[in-house]
């Protein structure tokens, strides 16, 4: 049987790293992954030897166009861009072209080479933006009332994936993913720098203040391992054109993360408001509804918040000693 090329766009990042790592597991795949440089593989220590690596910047259409040319794939995850809300306050324009340009410049190298492989755009929550109580849990039906920069990048690329369905019948899946968390996640995030900070204190390399920013935000958090299951189930079961929403459909405080990874450690710290983490505008409470997903596609979660808050401490606690 021909073997599937599945193509992994910033494999070397924190969510494709752990789908390399997932597509390890399936038989009859060979998996190709671009990312800006391929000298970053710590992430990828894993799959390595078994992932062919291609360093490519996706805003330079030319150089996508090849790639895609000579890999010929049968699935994209489209996962590269700008990850970071807070960056989107400080440079709107980056976060622009690399998430929009980036994403149509695939788009239409696809158009271009008329291949139609299934295509999985990494979408968000963060679309949603302000959203009223009585939505919650918020479904893929909700009106968008982005308050980011970076909010409004992806309902550009939600919108540009569903118009090249539309225009050219490219099986476009969007995935509009909540919080999602766990080891090698950049320590801007708010899980991951929480984590970070306590094993610092750990080992007495930081003093014992935690710096927060808002603690009172509510979000749906889900495990990585969960999110990167879910993108392959979509792209086997997925309807092309469709929006699915990927969380977990619980709410958690700020303030509670903090504290169940405070209760995994034996360092007492105060903790710090730190002005500089405060956004122009923060969403207050973003929960997921997430029966579209499970109905179409069996999906559940394997690991419980808990779980991954230690497995996310523990990785800090490794790299920080
Ligand atoms: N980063 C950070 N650092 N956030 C903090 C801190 C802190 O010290 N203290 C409180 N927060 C709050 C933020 O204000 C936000 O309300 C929440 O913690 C989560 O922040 P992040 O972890 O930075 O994630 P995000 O919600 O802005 O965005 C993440 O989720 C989106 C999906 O909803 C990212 O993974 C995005 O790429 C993703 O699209």
């Amino acid at each position: 049987m021909k073997k599937q090329r599945v193509l992994i766009t910033g494999i070397s990042g924190f969510v494709g790293s752990h789908l390399a790592d997932f597509l390890l597991t399936k038989k009859n795949l060979e998996v190709f992954g671009i990312d800006l440089s391929t000298a970053k593989v710590d992430n990828l220590e894993n799959c390595f030897n078994y992932i062919k690596l291609f360093s490519c910047d996706l805003t330079e259409s030319i150089s996508v166009r090849k790639l895609i040319k000579e890999i010929k794939p049968d699935k994209i995850f489209h996962l590269a861009g700008n990850a970071f809300v807070g960056d989107s306050w400080s440079d709107p324009q980056k976060t622009f072209i690399v998430n929009v340009f980036g994403e149509l410049n695939i788009l239409n190298a696809l158009r271009e080479l008329k291949i139609k492989p299934w295509v999985q755009i990494a979408c968000s929550s963060e679309e949603y933006g302000v959203v009223i109580k009585s939505e919650l849990p918020v479904s893929e039906q909700n009106e968008l009332r982005p308050v980011s920069p970076y909010a409004v990048s992806k309902i550009a690329q939600d919108y540009l994936g569903y118009q090249f369905y539309k225009s050219y019948g490219l099986k476009v899946l969007r995935t509009r993913t909540f919080n999602h968390i766990g080891p090698r996640q950049n320590d801007r995030f708010v899980v991951s720098n929480f984590a970070k900070q306590i094993a610092l204190i750990e080992t007495g390399k930081q003093k014992p203040v935690i710096e927060v920013g808002n603690l009172n935000a509510v979000r749906d958090f889900t495990d990585v391992r969960d999110i990167v299951t879910a993108y392959w189930l979509c792209t086997e079961k997925g309807v092309p054109g469709e929006i699915y929403n990927i969380c977990s459909g619980k709410g958690h405080k700020i303030a509670e993360i903090l504290r169940i990874l405070a209760s995994y450690s034996n360092a007492k710290f105060q903790i710090k408001k730190d002005p500089k983490r405060m956004r122009p505008s923060d969403i207050p409470v973003l929960i997921g509804e997430n029966k579209k997903f499970v109905r179409r596609s069996g999906w559940k979660c394997r690991y419980s918040l808990k779980e991954t808050l230690y497995d996310t401490l523990n990785y800090w606690r490794e790299k920080v000693s």
